[in-house]
């Protein structure tokens, strides 16, 4: 009996040490000193044992279990703490290695002028208005007093979507300028008005260096019972001062568009070389710079305004044309190309 007990714990103790994993020793556990093991077996079997070897015998086997049991709590440690170390190792990671630096991007040249332009005629007192990019023909030509056969479509070669559209507004469009807003402004809010429209337009255009098919524009609305071309002057003039932050001349030249009467091409004397000629104003002094005049009646009456009690002036100026020159870019195309190197540089 004392060598079998002997035997049962070196077996086990040898098996213990082999164990390479927590379930392979639990297995082990449950073979040895489990309900059904091999030495609760043995306990079990001590009563029927002759009185004399009781003790002894219970004494060791009682030996054997302590130290079977302590082996195995001291190998299940052992495993234990082997398999976080591999855990730690697995997650290492080094603290010494430097961070990913962020790349932070910055606001986009037209967005940041559009801004500015939207901060100086706040300041005067102008509102912000928007409309949709994807107008119907009635509001940006009808409406305008520019009729489906009047020569002017001709000059805005123009998106159209595909649809029959409805009788009274037409196919839809993509905007080829920010005026169809004037109307819906007008028909929204009606007079006095003093607005600014900035938005992205569209034309059917051969790209090139100084044209694209989507570009932006800010146009302007002013509505009320009485009002000049001077108040347009002084306002421009003190638009661009503000902007350029020095003192900048207006030009009127007679111009045509079909929603204004008269209709004026406004030029400002060159921020650059301050009207000596440069490149930016291809030596003249002067830079074309928009299209504005006295709202055409028929355009009034487009917005259900009473043409009678209500005058008005417009202008329309391109805000990609006027960021190209406040930065000297010479390609359009640059503008919209997803090229970091060129956005980077503002
Ligand atoms: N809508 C005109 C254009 O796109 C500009 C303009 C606006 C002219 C308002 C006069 C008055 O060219």
């Amino acid at each position: 009996m004392e060598k079998k007990l002997k035997n049962l714990e070196e077996e086990c103790l040898k098996a213990v040490i082999k164990a390479e994993n927590l379930e392979e020793l639990k297995k082990l556990e449950i073979k040895y000193l489990g309900r059904k093991g091999k030495l609760t077996l043995i306990l079990r079997g001590l009563k029927d044992l002759p009185k004399e070897q009781k003790p002894l015998i219970g004494k060791l086997s009682n030996e054997v279990k302590n130290t079977l049991e302590k082996a195995f709590e001291e190998k299940k440690q052992k495993l234990e703490s082997a398999g976080i170390e591999k855990e730690l190792k697995k997650e290492f990671f080094d603290t010494t290695i430097p961070g990913k630096a962020r790349k932070i991007g910055h606001i986009h040249p037209i967005s940041r002028l559009q801004e500015e332009v939207e901060r100086i005629f706040s300041q005067m007192g102008f509102a912000i208005m928007d409309g949709p990019e994807a107008e119907s023909e009635y509001y940006n030509f009808e409406g305008l007093n520019i009729p489906e056969d009047h020569p002017a479509r001709d000059m805005q070669d123009t998106f159209f979507i595909k649809g029959k559209g409805d009788k009274k507004h037409g196919r839809m469009v993509l905007r080829t300028h920010t005026s169809p807003v004037q109307i819906r402004t007008m028909e929204k809010y009606g007079a006095p008005l003093r607005v600014i429209i900035p938005g992205r337009c569209f034309r059917y255009e051969a790209t090139d260096a100084s044209h694209d098919s989507t570009f932006y524009q800010v146009e302007g609305l002013l509505v009320d019972e009485k009002t000049s071309l001077g108040h347009l002057k002084g306002i421009l003039a003190e638009f661009l001062t503000r902007l350029f932050s020095k003192p900048v001349k207006i030009r009127f030249r007679p111009g045509y568009f079909p929603f204004v009467e008269p209709g004026l091409e406004v030029d400002f004397s060159c921020f650059i070389c301050k009207g000596k000629g440069c490149r930016v104003c291809k030596h003249t002094g002067w830079i074309e710079f928009m299209g504005a005049g006295m709202v055409h009646e028929n355009v009034l009456k487009s917005g259900g305004i009473d043409s009678k009690k209500y005058q008005g002036w417009a202008f329309g100026f391109g805000l990609t044309r006027l960021t190209m020159m406040r930065h000297e870019i010479d390609d359009i195309r640059l503008l919209t190309s997803g090229n970091l190197r060129f956005i980077k540089q503002f």
